[in-house]
């Protein structure tokens, strides 16, 4: 386990965050942390930024990330990692298709590669990050295309010879039900399972056979086509498969 101070903290939209502390490790696009937030838990975040030091970017959901919400500058970070196998390389004409805080993890790789950019929020308050060439989409249609980001981005039609996609696992499922067979070989999906160990030991994020942490937590097109749970079952604390509904 290793510990930083808290350089910079940010709220980006409605309960939505980002920290950053200084990390002498290396990292590379796509792979993430394991924050452990005393007396609560760990939790997996993927890594918004790796130039000069960490960043975190989340959004409140429960008492870890709340317990995030609450630190300040100066304050100690704990974390374990980096962890997980990278996004690969992009090859030609690439598109990102973020749902909600998926665009965190998919930061890095813009920033370095660039390419068009779709996110989806439920609500305009939930965007972050935003630059004016972005494709935006929100349920309620407070800002941009009224609809999901799938549907945004299958209105464009435009072709690419990359696709990065990371968000909740049903608006994965749908991308990858209406547009993944079309660019099939290069589209890659980050997955946000339920973690643990985050190093492949307690097999509460496996799918399929697979372990999110170690495996993955970035597969492609052809290794999700062989996890017939994906977008359908989870597991949860107790280890128990259930089915998913959309949150
Ligand atoms: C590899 C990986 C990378 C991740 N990167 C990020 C990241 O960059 N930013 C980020 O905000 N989160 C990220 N997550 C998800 C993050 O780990 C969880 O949001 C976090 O564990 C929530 O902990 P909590 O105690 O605050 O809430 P919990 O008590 O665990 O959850 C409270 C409620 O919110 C729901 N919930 C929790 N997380 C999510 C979610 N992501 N989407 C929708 N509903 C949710 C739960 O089902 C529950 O009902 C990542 C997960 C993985 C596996
Ligand atoms: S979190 Fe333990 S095996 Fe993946």
């Amino acid at each position: 386990m290793n510990f930083s101070e808290i350089k910079e903290i940010n709220s980006l939209g409605r309960n939505i965050f980002s920290i950053r502390f200084n990390a002498l490790e290396e990292a590379m696009p796509g792979q993430f942390l394991m924050i452990w937030v005393p007396g609560i838990k760990e939790v997996p975040m993927s890594i918004s930024s790796m130039d000069n030091g960490f960043e975190i970017t989340f959004k409140v959901y429960g008492e870890a990330t709340k317990k995030l919400s609450e630190m300040n500058v100066g304050d100690r970070i704990f974390y374990r990692g980096p962890y997980g196998k990278p996004y690969p390389e992009p090859v030609g004409k690439t598109a990102y298709v973020a749902g909600g805080t998926g665009l965190a993890s998919l930061k890095p790789l813009i920033n370095k590669h660039g390419g068009d950019v779709y996110i989806g929020a439920r609500t305009k308050d939930e965007l972050f990050l935003l630059d004016s060439n972005f494709h935006i989409s929100t349920d309620d249609g407070s800002m941009g295309f009224q609809g999901n980001v799938v549907d945004l981005f299958l209105s464009i039609g435009k072709v690419y010879d990359t696709i990065y996609v990371c968000g909740p696992e049903i608006m994965m499922k749908n991308f990858y039900d209406r547009a993944g067979r079309k660019y099939g070989k290069n589209v890659y999906f980050s997955l946000e399972r339920l973690m643990k160990c985050g190093i492949g030991i307690c097999d509460s994020c496996s799918i399929n056979g697979f372990r999110v942490c170690r495996d993955g937590p970035v597969f492609s097109y052809d290794e999700i086509s062989m996890m017939d749970e994906f977008g359908v079952k989870r597991r949860t604390e107790s280890g128990k498969i259930e089915l998913m509904i959309k949150r």
